[in-house]
């Protein structure tokens, strides 16, 4: 297979971490006699500062051109920490988001055996945990009419049927292929963007009857999360509600570091760690590298390259038991490894196994 991939790095960890996604790329392509090419892009804070706007229009056409997008961060703290600034890096990822019709982005959340101890939860209660969060990515509050003066300020949860029904559909068809029950997260006793979504859920459920749906609301869904997080398989949720599950999830793996995603819809499909760019630790080497390398191994799956995928995880895994890790992940009596030390082990291990 020939692969062109845009490779976005952007701000803060995001190079770093990004070279290593670009080296595990490679290294499969070989091994599995692919052709792949890689064209890069600035996005977010750094192509503010070449170009003024955050998602210029020829990191788009590069993106949309492409096969897959491999992206990193974005975020910067001048920005953070300055409310008045006209443009931000974040608009950089939305927009892309929407400018490609990425809809629908898919959080794998799961436990990684030799990794247990580091949730903070209980053992027992974490091991085996294993679902979906299906968010919606290119509507709601996100993306919705907003108003900002000095004294009052408002952004407008809108969806349409049509955003819900292909969210919906997305969702049930991940369910259909794994354990067949689906859980659709609102907030339907408050909120009619909510109802709306329970309405036409409740009309699409009848369509998948082997597939058990059942309604949660999102408070109640944030702590069976951490409760029960064996309960659920595939979660459907609005934006804003996705967003903030998905790093509860994160702790359920045990680090924000671990967990990759998949983001598709109408274009070009980008694949990107759920985490941020963590402008503290730029340029540091001390950033865990897995997340960006399983969303490598979520490009593999999307073009159906099973045993490419299949490798990324196995070498990942490999890193794991043998505690080549960084220090967010690593034993207490281990030494810890840089990003670039992880990303070259796993490489070496793909290039020998
Ligand atoms: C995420 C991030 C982004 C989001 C930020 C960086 C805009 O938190 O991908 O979860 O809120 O979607
Ligand atoms: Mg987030």
């Amino acid at each position: 297979m020939e692969l062109k991939i845009a490779v976005l790095p952007g701000d803060g960890i995001g190079p770093e971490i990004s070279k290593v996604g670009v080296k595990v790329m490679k290294a499969i392509c070989d091994k599995f006699g692919h052709k792949v090419s890689f064209e890069y892009a600035p996005v977010g804070a750094a192509a503010i500062d070449a170009t003024g706007n955050p998602f210029p229009e020829e990191t788009y056409e590069i993106c949309k051109n492409s096969d897959a997008v491999l992206f990193s961060a974005v975020g910067d703290l001048r920005f953070d920490n300055n409310p008045d600034a006209k443009v931000r890096p974040e608009q950089g990822l939305l927009a892309m988001r929407k400018k490609l019709g990425l809809f629908a982005n898919i959080r794998p959340i799961q436990t990684f055996p030799c990794a247990i101890d580091k949730s903070p939860l209980r053992k027992e209660l974490v091991k085996d945990a294993d679902f979906l969060c299906i968010r919606e990515l290119t509507g709601g509050l996100y993306f919705g009419e907003k108003f900002e003066s000095d004294d009052r300020a408002f952004d407008t949860c809108i969806y349409t049927r049509e955003e819900i029904e292909r969210i919906l559909k997305v969702a049930y068809e991940y369910a259909l292929r794994r354990r067949r029950h689906l859980t659709v997260v609102d907030k339907a006793n408050v909120l009619a963007s909510s109802r709306l979504w329970r309405k036409i859920a409740k009309e699409m459920a009848t369509e998948y009857p082997d597939v058990v749906t059942d309604f949660m609301y999102v408070d109640n869904a944030a702590m069976k999360m951490i409760q029960e997080p064996r309960f659920f398989d595939v979660i459907v949720t609005e934006n804003t509600f996705g967003d903030i599950l998905t790093d509860e999830g994160s702790v359920i793996s045990g680090s924000m570091g671990l967990l990759p995603s998949a983001s598709i819809g109408e274009s070009t499909p980008v694949f990107e760690p759920i985490h941020g760019s963590w402008p503290q630790a730029a340029g540091q080497d001390i950033a865990n590298p897995l997340a960006q390398i399983l969303s490598v191994a979520m490009l593999f799956d999307y073009f159906d390259l099973k045993d490419e995928a299949a490798a990324v995880r196995t070498a990942v895994n490999a890193s794991m038991d043998n505690f080549v890790r960084t220090p967010d992940l690593q034993a207490e009596c281990k030494e810890c490894y840089g990003t670039q030390a992880v990303g070259d082990w796993i490489t070496e291990y793909i290039a020998s196994h």
